[in-house]
């Protein structure tokens, strides 16, 4: 059975890819901060029961993620997925650091803390993928509407470090990539947004599946289109 790894699995893009991977057959680590308040994950665990193991992990909390790669040693992550996620945004002038630095924190150190923590899991799997949820609002050849600065800069600083782990990986043979999910109707991407959280998912999941090592490193689109960075 492969397993996959989801954080941020309590809402939107996160819980759908662990109903999904699930209902796939696949072993599902979810990992919410709060998961006794996540209606979707219970929902998921009352129709997948033990396929889903739920997890209680704050991306901010190093040590707690730690402390789940131990108790996790020895299980096989075929794909780790980093999808945890915070958008705040102010105009130019009106920078507040204090919540800029939390969007570092759960957009930038947690996708790299994770990978770190789980990359001997992920080396030992069939499949081998580390996927960082990024944005298209994170690729500076992109961006022709200006401003958001604290989130572009947290996306566009994770496709850094995906980039990174691309090559650093590589010997290890495990395929790190950004995806971007597409503008998606969760409570982030708002109702005015493009696509159902569905069909972004089930698009993201076939493009990860196809992914062959020559494409690592690339900043790719739940459609499979490669972006600029
Ligand atoms: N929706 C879009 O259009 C869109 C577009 C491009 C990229 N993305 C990216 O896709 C990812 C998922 O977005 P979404 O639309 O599903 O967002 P969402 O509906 O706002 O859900 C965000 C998820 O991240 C979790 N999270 C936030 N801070 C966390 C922390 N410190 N520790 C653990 N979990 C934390 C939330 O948990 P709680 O329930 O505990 O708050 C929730 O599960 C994000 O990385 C986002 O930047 C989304």
């Amino acid at each position: 059975m492969s397993t996959v790894l989801v954080t941020g699995a309590s809402r939107g893009i996160g819980a759908e890819f662990v109903r999904q991977y699930a209902a796939d057959g696949w072993g599902v680590h979810a990992l919410a901060r709060d998961p006794g308040r996540s209606t979707v994950l219970a929902e998921a665990r009352r129709t997948h029961g033990d396929r889903i193991r739920v997890h209680a992990i704050d991306v901010i909390d190093h040590a707690a993620i730690d402390a789940l790669a131990r108790e996790l040693a020895g299980t096989p992550i075929d794909v780790l997925l980093n999808v945890a996620g915070v958008l705040v945004s102010s105009p130019f002038g009106q920078s507040d650091y204090e919540r800029w630095m939390n969007s570092v924190r759960v957009n930038l150190f947690g996708p790299m803390k994770v990978s770190e923590a789980f990359v001997e899991h992920v080396a030992a799997s069939d499949e081998r993928k580390i996927v960082t949820l990024s944005s298209v609002l994170g690729s500076i050849g992109g961006n022709t509407g200006g401003g958001m600065y604290d989130y572009r800069s947290t996306k566009a600083a994770v496709n850094a470090i995906m980039k990174s782990m691309s090559l650093d990986l590589a010997r290890r043979r495990i395929i790190a990539v950004p995806i971007h999910p597409g503008w998606v109707r969760t409570d982030m991407g708002g109702a005015r947004a493009d696509v159902d959280v569905a069909p972004s998912v089930a698009g993201m999941r076939a493009v990860m599946a196809g992914l062959a090592p020559a494409q690592s490193g690339r900043f790719l689109t739940h459609q499979g289109a490669e972006l600029p960075w």
